[in-house]
């Protein structure tokens, strides 16, 4: 766990608060965190989320465990204290993104149940959700979508998650998805229903015109 260094600094606090943010823009920020085993379909979920809302005029981003791995967790491998340092990271990332009213998912494996309570304490209060991709071990394993589960059997990849590395599966979601049987889009679509139904989106029907 990462230690602040710096003494000499003082919180800033922003003159634009977030209610007036929210109704100027028009739209309200959440952090969807999206967990699941490797190849469950988190990222897919997500894009499909993120396409579909982009559509519909609201500002959404998704940050993914692989992407974000490239640049700013590039330090950062797949020991447990490497995962938590980035799910740390991403908590923060993902919560600056949620202050700024925009439509947050995060698509990582994120396998500590302790780590993603973290995430929903940093999160800005009553606008984290997490979302369960609750695709059973042996489907993930026989889509492999990247290889990484044959590869890790053989021994190649090391800690990876669900071969030789936990998952402790969330107790109670806000969501859980089951990808057997629906499509991605199918999925996207229950996501973008869950939201509305918390009023972080507004109904289909009001999204063209209403910003309320
Ligand atoms: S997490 O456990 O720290 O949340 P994260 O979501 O950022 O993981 O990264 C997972 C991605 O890294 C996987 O989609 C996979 O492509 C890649 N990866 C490489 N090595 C491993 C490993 N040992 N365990 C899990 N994923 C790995």
């Amino acid at each position: 766990m990462a230690e602040r260094k710096a003494t000499n600094i003082k919180w800033q606090d922003s003159q634009v608060k977030r209610d007036e943010r929210e109704k100027i823009l028009g739209q309200r920020g959440c952090v969807a965190w999206l967990t699941g085993l490797p190849g469950s379909g988190k990222t897919t979920i997500a894009q499909h989320v993120e396409q579909k809302l982009i559509h519909r005029g609201v500002a959404c981003y998704v940050l993914d465990g692989d992407n974000v791995r490239h640049g700013l967790n590039e330090d950062l491998g797949f020991s447990q204290e490497d995962r938590q340092e980035n799910i740390r990271r991403i908590s923060e990332v993902a919560k600056l993104f949620a202050d700024a009213a925009v439509v947050t998912l995060t698509a990582f494996i994120s396998p500590y149940r302790d780590d993603r309570f973290k995430a929903r304490k940093i999160a800005p209060e009553g606008r984290f959700f997490e979302v369960f991709v609750d695709t059973p071990l042996d489907e993930c394993k026989k889509r492999d979508p990247k290889g990484h589960y044959k590869k890790a059997e053989e021994g190649i990849i090391k800690n990876f998650t669900g071969v030789n590395a936990p998952y402790e599966p969330p107790d109670i979601p806000e969501l859980r998805i089951t990808t057997m049987g629906s499509t991605p889009e199918e999925s996207a679509d229950q996501v973008i229903a869950f939201l509305e139904e918390q009023g972080i989106l507004p109904g289909a029907a009001a999204s063209s015109g209403s910003t309320a």
